[in-house]
């Protein structure tokens, strides 16, 4: 028998009086990449810090690998892991190349520093980077180049799950294509179990094997990406078309 690598089982969150996830139901199959489409704010970003139990869920169960999310050591459950949070989330004192190794450096994935420091400027490479950016601060780099510092984390460890919260917003088109691309390769070489968020429906197109719509706290739509232009919602319809008349309020 074969589990999916990631299940959200009627998933509950509330903040106060707003409930953002009402009852969320996911499955992630093991080497797939999953992509999370649906409008801003709806809870996209609350979705993937719930899997991660960074965002403790009301109600449901998490189960990654056939285990409850909450059963045993947190921190060996995160190792597991490698995330591109939404903001970027780099350290502003540490070097280019310390924040790619941050996990390298320290912990049960400790590797010699010198070790770290060559798989961080293979990794920047691999994100379109120069060895030379590796010993400046994030400060001194545009944004467009601290997403791919933060993609290049993400995948500094090589690890088992990955997940990218808007990977490619900020980048012109040429890198979002890059990105895209990588991430791709990513899922491919490494087997690894991805989980995306993005607006950008070429991203969509280019990275998903599956597509979720998350609406109104529910998945509204889930399917392969192929049938994405055929679902016959017409909520995942508006959002595709990205047409202001449909069933979405565009003002909320
Ligand atoms: N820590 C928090 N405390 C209180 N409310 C929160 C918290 N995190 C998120 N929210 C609320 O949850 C809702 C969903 O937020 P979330 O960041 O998941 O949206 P999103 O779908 O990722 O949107 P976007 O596409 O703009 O990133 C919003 O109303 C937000 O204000
Ligand atoms: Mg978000």
């Amino acid at each position: 028998m074969t589990h999916p690598m990631i299940e959200m089982r009627s998933i509950q969150k509330a903040f106060g009086s707003n409930e953002v996830l009402r009852d969320v139901d996911l499955a992630i199959d093991k080497g797939t990449s999953m992509v999370i489409i649906g409008g801003s704010g709806t809870g996209k970003s609350v979705m993937l810090k719930t899997i991660l139990g960074l965002i403790p869920q009301d109600a449901g169960k998490i189960v990654v690998d056939g285990k409850d999310a909450t059963a045993g050591d947190h921190d060996a459950f995160l190792a597991r892991f490698g995330m591109l949070f939404q903001g970027g989330a780099l350290f502003d004192s540490l070097p280019v190349w310390q924040n790619v190794a941050f996990r390298l450096l320290r912990g049960s994935l400790k590797r010699p520093r010198d070790e770290a420091r060559e798989v961080a400027i293979e990794k920047l490479r691999r994100v379109g980077l120069k060895a030379d950016v590796a010993d400046r601060l994030p400060a001194e780099l545009s944004g467009g180049m601290q997403k791919r510092v933060g993609l290049a984390r993400a995948i500094a460890a090589e690890p088992e799950i990955i997940f990218f919260d808007e990977p490619t917003t900020g980048l012109d088109p040429i890198m979002a294509g890059v990105i895209n691309d990588l991430i791709r390769e990513i899922v491919v070489e490494m087997g690894a179990t991805a989980m995306t968020i993005t607006h950008d429906m070429t991203s969509v197109r280019a990275i998903a094997d599956n597509v979720a719509m998350l609406h109104g706290g529910k998945i509204r739509w889930t399917g392969p990406v192929s049938t994405l232009d055929t679902s016959g919602d017409p909520y995942v319809e508006q959002f595709i078309s990205g047409s202001a008349e449909g069933p979405i309020e565009a003002v909320r």
